[in-house]
Protein backbone atom coordinates (compact mmCIF):
# COMPACT_ATOMS: atom_id res chain seq x y z
CA UNK A 1 0.00 0.00 0.00
CA UNK A 2 1.11 2.99 -0.69
CA UNK A 3 0.29 6.29 1.53
CA UNK A 4 0.97 9.77 1.97
CA UNK A 5 3.70 11.03 4.82
CA UNK A 6 4.98 14.50 5.51
CA UNK A 7 8.43 15.78 5.75
CA UNK A 8 9.17 18.68 7.50
CA UNK A 9 11.80 21.25 7.63
CA UNK A 10 11.62 24.77 8.56
CA UNK A 11 7.89 25.03 9.37
CA UNK A 12 6.97 23.64 5.81
CA UNK A 13 5.74 19.77 4.65
CA UNK A 14 6.32 18.01 1.56
CA UNK A 15 3.80 15.02 0.91
CA UNK A 16 5.77 12.17 -0.52
CA UNK A 17 4.29 8.44 -0.82
CA UNK A 18 5.42 5.88 1.78
CA UNK A 19 5.33 2.01 0.97
CA UNK A 20 3.95 0.11 3.97
CA UNK A 21 2.77 -2.34 4.08
CA UNK A 22 4.17 -4.36 1.43
CA UNK A 23 3.51 -8.45 1.73
CA UNK A 24 2.79 -11.48 -0.15
CA UNK A 25 2.31 -15.01 0.43
CA UNK A 26 5.20 -16.57 2.06
CA UNK A 27 4.61 -19.75 0.98
CA UNK A 28 4.80 -18.67 -2.70
CA UNK A 29 7.95 -16.97 -3.36
CA UNK A 30 7.27 -16.76 -7.26
CA UNK A 31 8.44 -12.96 -7.77
CA UNK A 32 5.02 -11.88 -6.78
CA UNK A 33 6.15 -9.48 -3.80
CA UNK A 34 8.66 -8.37 -6.40
CA UNK A 35 5.83 -7.83 -9.12
CA UNK A 36 4.17 -5.88 -6.75
CA UNK A 37 6.94 -3.09 -5.74
CA UNK A 38 7.73 -2.91 -9.46
CA UNK A 39 4.24 -2.28 -10.51
CA UNK A 40 3.33 -0.13 -7.42
CA UNK A 41 6.87 2.25 -8.04
CA UNK A 42 5.52 2.53 -11.90
CA UNK A 43 2.02 3.65 -10.61
CA UNK A 44 3.40 5.91 -8.38
CA UNK A 45 5.45 7.93 -11.23
CA UNK A 46 2.09 9.04 -12.49
CA UNK A 47 1.06 10.80 -9.03
CA UNK A 48 3.35 13.82 -9.29
CA UNK A 49 4.46 12.90 -5.99
CA UNK A 50 8.86 13.04 -6.06
CA UNK A 51 9.91 9.75 -3.81
CA UNK A 52 8.91 6.89 -2.13
CA UNK A 53 9.62 5.90 1.02
CA UNK A 54 10.41 2.41 3.23
CA UNK A 55 10.78 1.29 6.38
CA UNK A 56 12.41 -2.30 5.08
CA UNK A 57 15.16 -4.74 4.76
CA UNK A 58 17.92 -3.21 3.27
CA UNK A 59 18.29 -6.88 1.54
CA UNK A 60 15.21 -6.55 -0.24
CA UNK A 61 14.39 -3.30 -1.23
CA UNK A 62 17.48 -2.34 -2.76
CA UNK A 63 17.32 -4.01 -6.19
CA UNK A 64 14.32 -1.70 -6.48
CA UNK A 65 16.58 1.30 -6.74
CA UNK A 66 15.88 2.11 -3.64
CA UNK A 67 18.85 3.57 -1.61
CA UNK A 68 19.98 4.37 2.01
CA UNK A 69 17.27 7.49 3.08
CA UNK A 70 19.80 9.32 6.09
CA UNK A 71 22.32 9.52 3.21
CA UNK A 72 19.95 11.79 1.32
CA UNK A 73 19.23 14.04 3.83
CA UNK A 74 15.74 12.24 5.26
CA UNK A 75 15.51 11.65 8.44
CA UNK A 76 12.99 9.56 11.02
CA UNK A 77 12.35 10.47 14.98
CA UNK A 78 13.95 6.97 15.93
CA UNK A 79 17.22 5.27 14.64
CA UNK A 80 16.14 2.86 11.58
CA UNK A 81 20.07 2.90 9.98
CA UNK A 82 20.02 1.29 6.71
CA UNK A 83 16.11 0.09 6.69
CA UNK A 84 15.16 3.62 6.34
CA UNK A 85 14.98 3.85 2.28
CA UNK A 86 14.07 6.22 -0.52
CA UNK A 87 13.06 6.14 -4.09
CA UNK A 88 13.22 8.98 -6.41
CA UNK A 89 10.49 8.70 -8.68
CA UNK A 90 12.25 10.88 -11.28
CA UNK A 91 16.01 12.23 -11.77
CA UNK A 92 16.92 14.56 -9.33
CA UNK A 93 13.09 14.31 -7.69
CA UNK A 94 15.34 14.80 -3.98
CA UNK A 95 16.73 18.01 -4.61
CA UNK A 96 15.65 20.31 -2.09
CA UNK A 97 13.78 18.07 -0.17
CA UNK A 98 15.04 17.26 2.92
CA UNK A 99 13.94 17.19 6.71
CA UNK A 100 12.11 14.69 9.30
CA UNK A 101 9.36 11.72 7.83
CA UNK A 102 6.72 11.70 10.37
CA UNK A 103 4.36 8.58 9.71
CA UNK A 104 1.07 9.10 11.13
CA UNK A 105 0.39 6.95 14.36
CA UNK A 106 -3.48 5.73 12.52
CA UNK A 107 -1.24 5.05 9.18
CA UNK A 108 -3.62 1.69 8.41
CA UNK A 109 -6.99 3.11 9.63
CA UNK A 110 -7.67 6.91 8.61
CA UNK A 111 -8.31 5.55 4.74
CA UNK A 112 -9.31 9.24 4.03
CA UNK A 113 -6.30 10.79 4.67
CA UNK A 114 -4.21 8.59 2.74
CA UNK A 115 -3.94 8.16 -1.08
CA UNK A 116 -3.51 4.47 -1.67
CA UNK A 117 -3.22 2.09 -4.30
CA UNK A 118 -4.81 -1.98 -3.38
CA UNK A 119 -4.02 -4.58 -5.85
CA UNK A 120 -5.91 -8.03 -5.43
CA UNK A 121 -3.92 -10.80 -3.73
C1 LIG B 1 8.93 -9.47 1.60
C2 LIG B 1 7.89 -10.16 0.70
C3 LIG B 1 6.83 -9.13 0.28
C4 LIG B 1 8.59 -10.70 -0.52
O1 LIG B 1 7.62 -11.31 -1.30
P1 LIG B 1 8.00 -12.54 -2.28
O2 LIG B 1 6.80 -12.83 -3.09
O3 LIG B 1 8.63 -13.63 -1.51
O4 LIG B 1 9.12 -11.81 -3.14
P2 LIG B 1 9.90 -12.32 -4.41
O5 LIG B 1 9.61 -13.76 -4.68
O6 LIG B 1 9.66 -11.35 -5.49
O7 LIG B 1 11.40 -12.12 -3.93
C5 LIG B 1 11.90 -12.97 -3.00
C6 LIG B 1 13.21 -12.32 -2.54
O8 LIG B 1 12.94 -11.48 -1.43
C7 LIG B 1 13.74 -11.91 -0.36
N1 LIG B 1 12.99 -11.68 0.88
C8 LIG B 1 11.80 -12.15 1.20
N2 LIG B 1 11.47 -11.73 2.42
C9 LIG B 1 12.48 -10.95 2.84
C10 LIG B 1 12.73 -10.21 4.01
N3 LIG B 1 11.87 -10.17 5.02
N4 LIG B 1 13.88 -9.55 4.10
C11 LIG B 1 14.77 -9.58 3.11
N5 LIG B 1 14.60 -10.22 1.96
C12 LIG B 1 13.46 -10.92 1.85
C13 LIG B 1 13.98 -13.38 -0.60
O9 LIG B 1 15.13 -13.81 0.07
C14 LIG B 1 14.19 -13.38 -2.09
O10 LIG B 1 15.49 -12.93 -2.39
P3 LIG B 1 16.30 -13.48 -3.65
O11 LIG B 1 15.50 -13.07 -4.85
O12 LIG B 1 17.61 -12.78 -3.58
O13 LIG B 1 16.36 -14.96 -3.49
C15 LIG B 1 7.21 -11.37 1.43
O14 LIG B 1 8.23 -12.24 1.89
C16 LIG B 1 6.34 -10.98 2.59
O15 LIG B 1 5.15 -10.70 2.40
N6 LIG B 1 6.88 -11.00 3.79
C17 LIG B 1 6.11 -10.72 4.98
C18 LIG B 1 5.86 -9.23 5.14
C19 LIG B 1 7.16 -8.49 5.09
O16 LIG B 1 8.14 -8.83 5.75
N7 LIG B 1 7.13 -7.43 4.30
C20 LIG B 1 8.27 -6.57 4.14
C21 LIG B 1 8.23 -5.54 5.16
S1 LIG B 1 9.65 -4.54 4.96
Amino acid sequence: MFSLVDIYRDNQSIPVLSLAPCRSCRNIKQGIGSALVREGLRKCQDTGYPIVVVLGHPGFYPRFGFTPAGEKGLQLPFDALRSFMVYELSAHALDGIRGLVAYPLNLAKNRDYFYTHRWAA
